[in-house]
């Protein structure tokens, strides 16, 4: 037993910055994500159609970075982070070999919630935090092997964050968060008061 080592194999990375932008900016972002929460109607009636309590331009927008000096601005500081994750990961790709291809604004109003999803076709997925109210919901990952557990036991509650089945994360405003694409995650039920603003996005190859 002397010898006995465990090494860890096919780890699951979550990209974590605080304060990523400067408060100035992140107020302008504010303004920028309620005003289009506002007159996006296209937005708005598929959030109502879908029951998303609140406003997604994920269905509706797909030309913020145009649209939205804020969000031209912000996707600048993400290629810096998309970059120095992808070094993380030790992907074999050319520098720059990542590029953005979708990005979208939620303004998740009191009692909504996203359900369990991945980002397909993508290759790198993120959230940037606007605003979140005092004790919104965080963000909850899910180990990508679960569907192969057949008889694995339940991991104990103090149980290292390596070795849980599902870790749930709490952001502050103006932290960015970034995963890999396929690792699937859900926003439990908002039940703070308050708008809880958010900008996702998918890095795909170039
Ligand atoms: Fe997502």
């Amino acid at each position: 037993m002397k010898r006995a080592r465990t090494d860890t194999l096919f780890v699951t990375r979550l990209y974590r910055a605080d304060a990523v932008a400067a408060p100035s900016f992140n107020r302008e972002l504010e303004r920028a994500c309620l005003l289009t929460a506002e007159e996006d109607q296209a937005g708005l009636q598929w959030a109502k159609a879908h029951g998303y309590k609140g406003y997604t331009s994920y269905a509706s927008l797909n030309d913020l970075t145009l649209r939205l000096p804020p969000i031209a601005a912000l996707d600048k500081i993400l290629n810096r982070h998309v970059a120095a994750f992808a070094r993380d990961l030790e992907f074999d790709i050319p520098a720059g070999g990542l590029a953005l291809d979708s990005i979208w604004l939620n303004v998740m109003e009191e009692e909504s919630f996203h359900s369990g999803h991945i980002h397909p076709h993508s290759v790198i997925s993120g959230t940037y935090y606007v605003r979140l109210p005092k004790s919104a919901a965080g963000i909850r990952f899910e180990d990508p092997r679960l569907p192969l557990m057949m008889a694995a036991p339940p991991r104990r509650s103090d149980a290292a964050l390596s070795n849980r089945t599902f870790v749930t994360v709490m952001p502050k405003a103006r932290t960015l968060l970034m995963w890999e694409s396929f690792v699937r995650h859900d926003v439990p039920r908002n039940c703070a008061r308050g708008k809880r603003i958010s900008v996702s996005f998918n890095y795909g190859l170039r």
